[in-house]
């Protein structure tokens, strides 16, 4: 029988850890959690939230699906987004793209890989979109670097877009939507600069 204790034993060790650096670590967390940030990241294993950005359990409330996507009918990504932005009030949510996103490859090639390809369609459909400045590019790795970071700013756009992010900034909420990208060769963020604090700063596309 497959068994995993290594893991159990890990959180263990992990928990001692912290409870070492500041015994009261859990006991304050199961109060309440009050994250400033929300992270919508790629659920590619190589991206943990947290770790990457150096936050502490309660820090930052996080929703990943493969290919950081946002789509305006997924109710799981919509509810995530609606709880950060309504009850907890987190002034920042970060979109976070990776480079050599398996996903973004995926629709890039239109490869079959079975239910996941209408996922990966909404992917296939930015690529469409800016299909000829894509193909221009001769290199077929700079040309999937250029679809991740697309992929990025798209979403960055639909969680401006949607009715939970228009309303607070109705309302006066303060509130700014980020687009980041993860290098993986390095560990390094990078900041794609399609900052958005108010309607009025939606990117509307595109650096080409
Ligand atoms: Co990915």
């Amino acid at each position: 029988m497959p068994d995993l204790e290594h893991l159990l034993q890990n959180n263990r060790t992990w928990a001692d850890t912290i409870k070492h650096q500041d015994p009261r670590f859990f006991e304050k967390l199961v109060a309440q959690q009050s994250p400033e940030y929300m992270w919508i990241g790629c659920a590619d294993s190589r991206v943990p939230a947290n770790e990457i950005i150096g936050l502490l359990p309660g820090e930052v409330f996080v929703h990943r699906n493969v290919g950081n996507l946002v789509v305006h009918t997924d109710f799981n990504c919509l509810s995530c987004i609606q709880f950060a932005v309504d009850v907890l009030q987190v002034k920042h949510i970060i979109v976070c793209g990776h480079y050599g996103c398996g996903g973004v490859r995926a629709a890039m090639k239109n490869s079959h890989l079975g239910l996941i390809d209408n996922w990966l369609r909404h992917i296939r459909n930015i690529y469409l979109k800016y299909q000829p400045t894509l193909d221009a590019m001769s290199d077929e790795s700079e040309r999937l670097a250029r679809l991740c970071e697309l992929n990025v700013v798209e979403q960055v756009r639909n969680v401006c877009q949607t009715t939970i992010v228009q309303s607070a900034w109705e309302r006066g909420q303060k509130l700014t939507v980020h687009g980041w990208i993860y290098h993986l060769h390095d560990g390094l963020l990078q900041d794609l600069k399609v900052r958005a604090t108010k309607p009025d700063d939606i990117p509307a596309f595109i650096f080409s």
